[in-house]
């Protein structure tokens, strides 16, 4: 607590508690105020309201600032993996040796999931969206661990986490696999996750797949950047969906759902197909500058504007940094790049975009790596949804542990019609 504030309200005067974060984040708490004041606030997308305390991400989106426990996203990228990041994020700190052995090993022993499930797959028809394939495995999860599904018992919750990370994994490659009419490719123990992915992607009975190391340095680089972002859209709901005292599995799959639309982990995909479009139509850069910035034509940038950063999204820049160096590496010339950053330039040079401050986010080159890789443009939000799993699980066991444990419930301004009669049918109009 750092002090109170004060609201006036109908000439009458309230104090409100203020606090201020380890970063300087101010906040008035209004908790009382409704009890106190009979008012309510209103904020249409929560652009101003924070939805609780949280000692896991921190972003400054004026700076482009991005640190996951204290430790900025670009040390990780450059320095660590997709499991330890994870471990970072969930348990809090950077794992000792044994405590990284430990927890890979974990992943690698759990990365089979029941013979049943694989039957799932053969109900969907080969062209379901993996997303909609993801979530309703994840949520089935839950069938196989009856007694392990009390979100307030840290054991239970213990016992789950790498299964869940190391599964959601697999569950991913198997519904690729299936979209091909290809048998899944099951994983091997001796395997760490990314390499393990990409074998069980793109290997077949008929031939091994050579794992490529910088395959696998720009998949983990790529999972680490989509790990957690604090407060966002999927996040929030995955909070959500846990303060009901769901279980994780239920919680991550209605995380799962949010983050396939559009606006929100879905503009990957989004992004590459409008830079198909342009390529494939031949439509010049400024066409598609002009039609975004046009509220008529229903067009969005996709991969552009962000509700936290007014500057570079910090991720956007270490992404593209590596998308240069692992296409020029492998001698890959892939000429949505090129589309890309010549609507990057385009877009940042105009007024319309300096004035709402519009820049890449971490969706603007992303796809372009995850095609170098041979992944269908139809499962980049599921490779997002990979690398965000440990950010919601983090902030669900934040949630839980460090939380009132009150439901989330938001009011709201009621503008319907003030009370009527019921009319018979033989008067209505
Ligand atoms: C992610 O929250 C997170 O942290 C999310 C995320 C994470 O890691 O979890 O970072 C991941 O979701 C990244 C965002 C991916 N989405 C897209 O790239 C879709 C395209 N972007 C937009 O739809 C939009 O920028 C949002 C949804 C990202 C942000 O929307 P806001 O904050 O509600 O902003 P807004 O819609 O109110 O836009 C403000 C102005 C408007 O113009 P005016 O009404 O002021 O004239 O900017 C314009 C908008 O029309 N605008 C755009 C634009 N984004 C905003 N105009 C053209 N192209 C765009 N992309």
């Amino acid at each position: 607590m750092s002090g109170m504030g004060e609201i006036i309200l109908d000439g009458k005067s309230y104090k409100l508690p203020v606090l201020v974060g380890t970063e300087k984040e101010k906040a008035v708490d209004i908790t009382k105020l409704r009890q106190d004041s009979g008012y309510i606030t209103l904020d249409s997308g929560y652009g101003n309201t924070g939805a609780c305390k949280s000692a896991i991400t921190f972003i400054d989106g004026d700076l482009g600032i991005l640190r996951y426990r204290g430790i900025p996203i670009e040390e990780l990228a450059d320095k660590s993996d997709f499991v330890e990041t994870s471990y970072l994020l969930i348990y809090g700190q950077l794992p000792n040796r044994t405590q990284r052995e430990e927890f890979r090993n974990l992943l690698s022993g759990h990365a089979m999931i029941h013979e049943g499930m694989i039957k799932f797959f053969d109900g969907y028809p080969t062209t379901a969206h993996p997303m909609a394939i993801l979530s309703a495995m994840v949520c089935s999860l839950s069938s196989y661990y009856p007694e392990h599904l009390d979100p307030n018992d840290p054991t239970q919750v213990n016992h789950l986490v790498p299964r869940l990370l190391s599964k959601m994994r697999t569950i991913a490659a198997y519904s690729y696999k299936k979209s091909k009419g290809q048998p899944v490719i099951y994983p091997k123990s001796d395997l760490d996750y990314c390499s393990n992915f990409l074998r069980m992607m793109f290997a077949t009975p008929a031939e091994e797949y050579q794992i490529d190391p910088d395959m696998v340095k720009a998949l983990n680089v790529l999972l680490i950047l989509h790990a957690d972002h604090e407060q966002n859209c999927s996040t929030s709901t995955v909070r959500l969906v846990g303060s009901s005292d769901a279980n994780l599995f239920a919680s991550i799959a209605a995380g799962i759902c949010a983050l396939w639309g559009p606006k929100h982990g879905g503009a990957n995909q989004e992004v590459v197909e409008m830079l198909e479009l342009i390529e494939k139509e031949k439509v010049p850069v400024k066409e598609i500058v002009r039609r975004a910035k046009d509220k008529n034509s229903g067009f969005r940038l996709m991969g552009f504007g962000h509700r936290v950063y007014k500057n570079f999204d910090p991720r956007a820049k270490v992404i593209k940094t590596y998308c240069d160096k692992l296409l020029a590496k492998k001698g890959i010339k892939d000429p949505l790049l090129d589309i890309a950053k010549e609507l990057e330039e385009a877009a940042l040079s105009d007024d319309f975009f300096k004035e709402r401050k519009l820049y890449p986010n971490v969706d603007f080159y992303s796809g372009v790596i995850y095609r170098a890789m041979g992944i269908p443009t139809d499962m980049f939000t599921v490779m997002f949804a990979l690398g965000r799993l440990p950010g919601w699980i983090a902030h669900w066991i934040e949630m839980h542990r460090d939380g009132d444990g009150r439901i989330g419930r938001p009011r709201q301004v009621y503008v319907g019609d003030t009370q009527r009669p019921y009319i018979p049918m033989d008067q209505r109009k």
